[in-house]
């Protein structure tokens, strides 16, 4: 009985490691790393998302462009409203209202310009495809049309 005790808690610590993989097998790496790569990659930022938009090379003006929010309404009826409303109701993603109070201009840059790499990796957008269950599409909009877009969702949430 004993001997069995001491077999079922073995199994048990090693199915506990996952993995599958003994204590004693270390690897040798540094139980501190945070896993990015040794090449000094930043770990990842979540105001800011993946890609090459920052808070300075995003140009938001005090006040709307009229004119661009005009273009980026016109991408959005074709591109993104399948999927939006301009509401705070999910439709098959979510609610365009508040979003730009939500995130940082230059996340929703890097997120609608390039969106694959930040599912994988931003841990707001994970929790959204939980509840979403579809991964938003690459709509292959260029920087000038993102930008437009942009704008068209700081007029929704009513920037004048
Ligand atoms: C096929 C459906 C679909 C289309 C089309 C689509 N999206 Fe999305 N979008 C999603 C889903 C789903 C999410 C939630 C994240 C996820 O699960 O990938 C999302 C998330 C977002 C977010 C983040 C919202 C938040 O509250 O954080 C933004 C911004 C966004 N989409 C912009 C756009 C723009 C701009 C377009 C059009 C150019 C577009 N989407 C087209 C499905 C879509």
């Amino acid at each position: 009985m004993k001997k069995l005790f001491i077999l079922l808690s073995f199994i048990s610590l090693i199915s506990a490691c996952g993995g599958g993989k003994s204590p004693e097998a270390g690897t040798g790496a540094n139980p501190y790393s945070t896993g990015e790569p040794a090449s000094g990659t930043p770990a990842y930022d979540p105001n800011r998302g993946l890609g090459k938009w920052t808070a300075e090379n995003v140009a938001l003006g005090a006040t709307l462009d009229p004119a661009m929010a005009a273009a980026g309404e016109k991408i959005q009826a074709v591109k993104c409203v399948s999927c939006h409303k301009l509401t705070e109701e999910k439709l098959v993603g979510p609610g365009w209202k508040g979003v730009t109070q939500r995130r940082k201009a230059e996340w929703i840059m890097n997120f609608i310009t390039n969106p694959d790499p930040m599912i994988d990796k931003d841990p707001a957008v994970q929790a959204q495809l939980e509840l979403c269950l579809v991964r938003m599409p690459n709509q292959n909009l260029v920087d000038t049309e993102a930008r437009q877009v942009l704008e068209y969702m700081r007029k929704n949430d009513g920037v004048q």
